[in-house]
């Protein structure tokens, strides 16, 4: 019968969030660093004597004496078996699984990589010994502690050095059995252009141990020591073991830190995941410089249910944090910003301010959606209207996605004040945004709260009026245009319309500016209307044909009108709208 593969089942395990899990079924609280308790759901009890540890993923339950881990759980409770569990979760927590059948090439595969495994955890004892222990890594040890870097955390990070030799670790490794396609399999070895020689890849650099969440070596990033040394890092190219955007540097030491935390910090490099453990924040793991990835995403999201990003502000920072809060979107996971100086990393700041000052910057973080604002009022041209529209338009979704409350109402507050708005209307512009698809911007929350305005049902004469004004925002020198032939009083049925339309046509590259104190309703209207052109496909054809209903629906208000009253324009009224049908007619339009 085929089975499934023993990572398989490592994969699913992994990917398991055990209080998510358990939640299903157990009232949880946390009751401690690691540690969860709730009613037990095997036995029946009044006070709670079950309970989990996250981060090891077991239960035990200290009145009935039940204990396993996520498969067991899911056995009991579920009423499947081994294999049935191993489905269910694998499909519950997305892992793909992966079947063991008894074509003896799978077999070979996984001796090959257990082989790969061996080289390099192989490589990264030898390494580790050479930089402790060589007489060549003497400059390396200086380097590493003039950057402030004690024994303790080298070790436990299991930093190394490779000796700049050209082969002494392919000599070691095919002495101890391994073979030169193995090394190069692994990403240890390189060939040389001219003959295929085999080669050391990794010399004269102080190597980082890349370990996947259970410790594994997959890889190195290998530091250069001198300044002509290019590239400042080589890492291990993706390969048979390595695959770059799935690891998180640091993930496998930082994965108790973070559960008992509930938190995981996320800096750029190498050296800032060191500095940070060595200030005590060990729950930080490194991006390794890459784009974040969605398979980072959900690493970091099964590692904590708060991230913190403490990247550089350089714009390789910012995208990777508008990365994560893409990846945010739709999961449980609340995304935070450390505000760092610009221009220093973590490591240099652990040296130069000492651990305390980091751990208060990191302590400081802002959600990451008042990181946006501020970064959109910070970067705006708020000395113009049409700067401080822009603004607005920015910030407006982002604050529609917030959740109702202090946050929301604080922020919408702040926007207000640096452009000098009423908070009142950029709350109603708020209210008026379109609902923002399933996905909260900051990531806090997993639903998003779609704001909807309590908006009156407007029959199709009023949404012709609407919309014609919409569009003039939406192309303001076409608008302009249009307006010019437009008459308030015959063709807006409404008196707010009317003050909307009066309004405009002077402004409507920006409909927001001077709007007249007091005036809540059109303040309110303009909002709606700047928002509706945002949202319209607007172009010259949708005014014309716009501007032709509402022509039309003044004609039919003038006829109607001319015919009670027994007037003789009835018949000049009505060619003219016979006109503007035919017109209607051209552009296509429903009449
Ligand atoms: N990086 C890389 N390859 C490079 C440069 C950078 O893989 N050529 C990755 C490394 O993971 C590095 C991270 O990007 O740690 C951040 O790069 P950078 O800020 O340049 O390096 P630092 O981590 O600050 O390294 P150091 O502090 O040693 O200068
Ligand atoms: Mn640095």
């Amino acid at each position: 019968m085929a089975r499934y593969t023993p990572e398989s089942k490592d994969r699913v395990r992994d990917a398991v969030d055990m209080v998510d899990l358990v939640s299903a079924r157990v009232d949880l609280r946390r009751a401690g660093p690691s540690r969860y308790e709730g009613l037990c759901p095997f036995h029946d009890e009044r006070t709670p004597s079950f309970g989990i540890n996250p981060a090891e993923k077991v239960y035990h339950c200290f009145g009935c004496k039940a204990s396993g881990d996520v498969f067991t759980f899911v056995m009991e409770t579920e009423a499947v078996d081994f294999k049935g569990a191993l489905e269910l979760l694998a499909d519950r927590y997305g892992v793909e699984l992966e079947l063991e059948d008894e074509d003896p090439q799978v077999a070979a595969r996984r001796k090959r990589r257990e082989r790969l495994y061996a080289l390099l955890e192989r490589a990264a004892a030898y390494y580790e010994r050479y930089l402790w222990e060589s007489d060549e890594a003497a400059a390396a040890r200086a380097y590493l502690t003039e950057r402030g870097f004690g024994e303790p955390v080298l070790r436990e990070f299991r930093v190394g050095y490779a000796p700049s030799a050209w082969d002494k670790l392919m000599v070691g490794s095919l002495r101890a059995g391994f073979t030169e396609e193995e090394l190069y399999a692994a990403g240890l070895g390189q060939r040389s252009r001219e003959r295929g020689t085999l080669y050391d890849r990794f010399r004269g650099r102080v190597m980082f141990p890349l370990a996947d969440q259970r410790g594994r070596v997959l890889g190195f990033g290998a530091r250069a020591l001198r300044d002509n040394q290019q590239p400042k890092y080589l890492n291990t190219s993706d390969g048979e073991v390595y695959h770059k955007g799935r690891q998180l540097f640091g993930a496998d030491r930082a994965r108790a830190h973070a559960a008992k935390a509930g938190a995981v910090i996320v800096v750029e490099g190498y050296t800032d995941v060191l500095a940070l453990h060595q200030a005590g924040l060990h729950n930080a793991v490194g991006l390794m410089g890459t784009a974040l990835t969605d398979e980072q995403v959900a690493e970091l999201a099964r590692l904590a249910p708060r991230v913190e990003l403490a990247l550089d502000a350089d714009s390789a920072g910012r995208e990777a944090m508008l990365r994560a809060a893409k990846g945010a979107a739709g999961r449980k996971l609340e995304l935070r910003v450390v505000p760092m100086p610009a221009g220093t990393d973590p490591a240099e700041l652990v040296l130069r301010d000492g651990a305390d000052a980091v751990t208060a910057l990191v302590a400081g973080s802002v959600p990451f959606v008042r990181f946006r604002i501020e970064r959109s009022l910070a970067s705006g041209d708020l000395g113009s209207a049409e700067g401080r529209d822009r603004v607005l338009e920015e910030v407006r979704e982002v604050l529609a996605a917030i959740p109702r409350g202090t946050l929301r109402e604080e922020l919408t507050r702040l926007v207000a004040d640096r452009l000098d708005l009423s908070a009142d209307l950029v709350a109603s512009l708020v209210a008026a945004a379109p609902a923002p698809a399933a996905s909260a911007t900051d990531g806090t929350t997993a639903v998003a709260v779609a704001p909807r305005g309590a908006r009156a049902v407007l029959d199709r004469r009023e949404r012709t009026e609407r919309q014609f004004l919409a569009l003039c925002i939406a192309l303001p020198e076409q608008g302009r245009e249009a307006l010019r032939g437009v008459r308030e009083e015959e063709h807006f049925t409404g008196e707010l319309v009317r003050r909307a339309a009066r309004h405009l046509r002077p402004r409507l590259a920006t409909p927001l500016a001077d709007l007249p104190p007091g005036d809540e309703e059109l303040a309110a209207l303009i909002s709606e209307l700047v928002v509706e052109a945002g949202r319209a496909p607007a172009t010259a054809e949708t005014l014309q044909v716009e501007g032709l209903q509402l022509e039309k629906a003044r004609l039919e208000r003038e006829i109607a009108s001319a015919r009670a009253d027994g007037r003789l324009e009835v018949g000049r009224l009505a060619t003219e709208r016979e006109d503007v049908l035919r017109r209607l007619r051209e552009w296509g339009s429903g009449v």
